[in-house]
């Protein structure tokens, strides 16, 4: 359904790769509710992936860029601008990845160049972004910028590795620069904390689908979807949230406050009568 929250506002999308990315979902409701778009992924995710496929939907194009790289981000900028006419109003960052996640490498044996790739891919890209967007002066007053972070930035997760420490810093660049551009321009930048989601990247993480189970059972609102997170960014561009900046907002059905659940503790209860292998990687005891 449709209430025309951002009809006439400019927007740029990083990170749709399959239907299954959040930020597919954040572009379809975008378009929904009235906003231009231009999509952006890296050329080998546009080339492997289906991200043309959604800006054929969308009515618009692709412009590949990888968000590391300052060159492609000046010229995702100059160009978006030329195309939707004017300057961007929005702009999604839902980029993440682990090159130590993906290689299984222990957080207690990081490869240090993996450990750059990652905080480079995962959380000083969003500096990058923000920096060029600022030197260009491509966004509008009273736009709006939102990271998609979790909560392993503040709590430790078993298995999610260095990138809980890219989210600790992508959250951090959230409110630095969030100050800086408010301040000069009333631009607002926000992460939004969403819970555990079905998507290519987070399948990645170790034990993904006992942790999905945790979560919707702690969670006294159960796990936020794609979708639902999708609807939440659509009212962080609007302009019903216009002081809204430098938060770190989690949208995880209320995990982030719980400490033990009823459900959780059920669960707990029938797993205490099996069994534990502790010598055994699937257990997780070699591996927390
Ligand atoms: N899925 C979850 O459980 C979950 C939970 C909380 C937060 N998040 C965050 O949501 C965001 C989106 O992830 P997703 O779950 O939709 O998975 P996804 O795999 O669909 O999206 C990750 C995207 O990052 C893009 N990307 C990787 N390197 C890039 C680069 N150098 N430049 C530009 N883009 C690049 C990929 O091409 C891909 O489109 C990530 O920041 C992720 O950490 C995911």
């Amino acid at each position: 359904m449709s209430n025309n929250l951002l009809k006439g506002k400019r927007g740029i999308i990083f990170g749709a790769l399959n239907p299954d990315s959040i930020a597919w979902k954040v572009a379809e409701r975008a378009y929904e509710e009235g906003a231009m778009l231009i999509i952006t992924n890296t050329p080998v995710a546009v080339r492997m992936g289906e991200t043309n496929e959604l800006a054929k939907k969308l009515n618009t194009v692709v412009i590949g860029a990888d968000a590391t790289n300052v060159d492609d981000l000046n010229n995702l900028f100059i160009k978006s601008m030329e195309l939707l006419g004017g300057k961007i109003d929005f702009v999604l960052h839902s980029i993440g990845m682990s090159p130590n996640v993906r290689k299984e490498r222990h957080y207690s044996d990081l490869d240090y160049n993996y450990l750059d790739k990652t905080l480079d891919v995962s959380a000083v890209s969003f500096h990058k972004v923000l920096q060029t967007a600022r030197k260009l002066d491509a966004i509008n007053e009273w736009g709006s910028v939102v990271a998609l972070s979790y909560v392993a930035a503040q709590r430790t997760f078993f298995g999610y590795n260095d990138m809980a420490d890219a989210k600790a810093l992508l959250e951090s660049i959230a409110r630095s620069f969030g100050y800086i551009y408010g301040r000069e321009r009333h631009v607002r930048i926000n992460t939004i904390s969403q819970s555990p989601t079905v998507t290519t990247a987070g399948s990645g993480v170790k034990g993904f689908d006992r942790l999905l189970d945790f979560a919707e059972r702690m969670s006294p609102l159960g796990n936020a979807t794609a979708e639902e997170c999708a609807d939440y960014c659509i009212t962080l561009f609007s302009d019903l949230t216009k002081k809204v900046t430098m938060q770190n907002l989690f949208h995880d059905g209320g995990f982030s406050n719980m400490g033990m659940s009823l459900r959780a503790l059920q669960q707990y209860e029938k797993g205490l009568h099996k069994s534990c292998n502790c010598d055994d990687p699937e257990d997780g005891h070699k591996y927390d």
